[in-house]
């Protein structure tokens, strides 16, 4: 079985981050969200994974995950190019894999047994998980304890199972795309080919999840996807040097970091070679790697890499790889891209 992680689309909620590079590799808590997800598959013990990529960067997807060997995995890459829909992604596949393989969206972490996918029943299995919001997903109406239909962005509210980011298939589903057409947003939808399986009378296994899942389609989804992930993973793990400084509970510093003259409360992540002088560093905030925090205070937040920022006070907010922020003042919800300078 081979699993197949998604690297196409467009971003359009991401931006300015997605403007220079795919979402899948923004890094939430020291990782890009789809290495979490490659991570998740290793250990269900899958070896093979085949990246789709879209036409941003696709070369940085390539750059980064290589042959997968640092990962442990073997990784291969087809060409998408444009976003002409999920379904049109799988079909991309179709001369790559085997009988049954697995297909996971690259903004979407879902802490789940992948393992249980190996042996699914039937012609494709999907997870769901109950929303507030149906109207904004493809949802799956069950009947009997069995897979009805499914609806893409219900108006009449019909289920509030929505389906999120994984899926199961089989080969089969490869004939039902080639007779689909675009939906009114000119995609090739993923609902519809399960539709279709459904209508040739193709079973279609389900199980509704519990707990915690993210689609890091925005970036509030990016800032609460790194508090779950500190929360979940970090440990007290000090390498740097840590000088005149108050570093309590679970805070991750990694090798080269100097905190000098500086508050640091966990769960927080130091990326390698970051420096952070005269400031506060408070919860759920990721420092990429070689960032200069100075004179500043960061709560809940994510720096990406390489990122200065000196004299300001930042909450909720996502900076891009090697971007300046200096004597901004007081920021609530700052997003900003990659090499931007924001000097007020
Ligand atoms: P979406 O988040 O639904 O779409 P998008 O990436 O275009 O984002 P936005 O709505 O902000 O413009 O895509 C879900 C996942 O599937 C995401 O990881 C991107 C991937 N994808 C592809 O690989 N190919 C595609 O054609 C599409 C539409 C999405």
């Amino acid at each position: 079985m081979e699993a197949v992680i998604l690297h196409g689309g467009q971003g359009t909620r991401l931006r300015p981050l997605t403007h220079t590079g795919p979402k899948q590799l923004i890094k939430v808590a020291g990782k890009p969200v789809s290495q979490w997800i490659l991570e998740q598959i290793r250990d269900a013990g899958i070896r093979d994974v085949i990246m789709v990529l879209g036409d941003n960067t696709p070369t940085r997807v390539v750059d980064y995950y290589g042959d997968g060997s640092r990962f442990g995995v073997n990784v291969t890459y087809v060409y998408q190019g444009k976003a002409r829909g999920l379904a049109d992604a799988v079909y991309k596949v179709k001369d790559v894999v085997s009988d049954r393989f697995l297909v996971y969206l690259g903004d979407n972490l879902v802490p789940y047994d992948l393992g249980k996918f190996v042996s699914f029943k039937g012609s494709c299995s999907i997870l769901l998980a109950k929303v507030e919001n149906p109207n904004r997903f493809g949802v799956a109406v069950i009947r009997d304890g069995k897979m009805s239909r499914l609806v893409e962005k219900p108006k009449e509210p019909i289920s509030d199972l929505a389906l999120v980011g994984v899926y199961g298939f089989t080969r089969e589903v490869f004939d039902v795309i080639e007779g689909l057409k675009p939906s009114w947003r000119g995609e090739l939808e993923i609902t519809d080919a399960i539709q279709g399986l459904i209508e040739k009378g193709k079973e279609v296994d389900y199980e509704v999840v519990q707990g915690w899942w993210k689609d890091t389609g925005t970036p509030r989804d990016i800032l609460e996807a790194n508090s779950f992930l500190l929360d979940k993973h970090a440990e007290r793990r000090i390498n740097g040097v840590i000088e005149g400084s108050t570093v309590d509970g679970r805070v991750v510093v990694e090798e080269g970091v100097v905190v000098r003259n500086s508050v640091v409360r966990g769960p927080v992540l130091l990326g390698r070679n970051t420096k952070v002088v005269n400031s506060y560093i408070g919860p759920f905030t990721s420092v990429g790697e070689s960032c200069e925090i100075t004179d500043s205070e960061v709560e809940h937040s994510v720096l990406l890499d390489n990122v200065r920022i000196k004299g300001v006070s930042l909450m909720d907010s996502l900076i891009g790889n090697n971007s300046v922020v200096e004597k901004g003042g007081r920021w609530q919800r700052l997003v900003i891209g990659e090499h931007s300078l924001v000097i007020l």
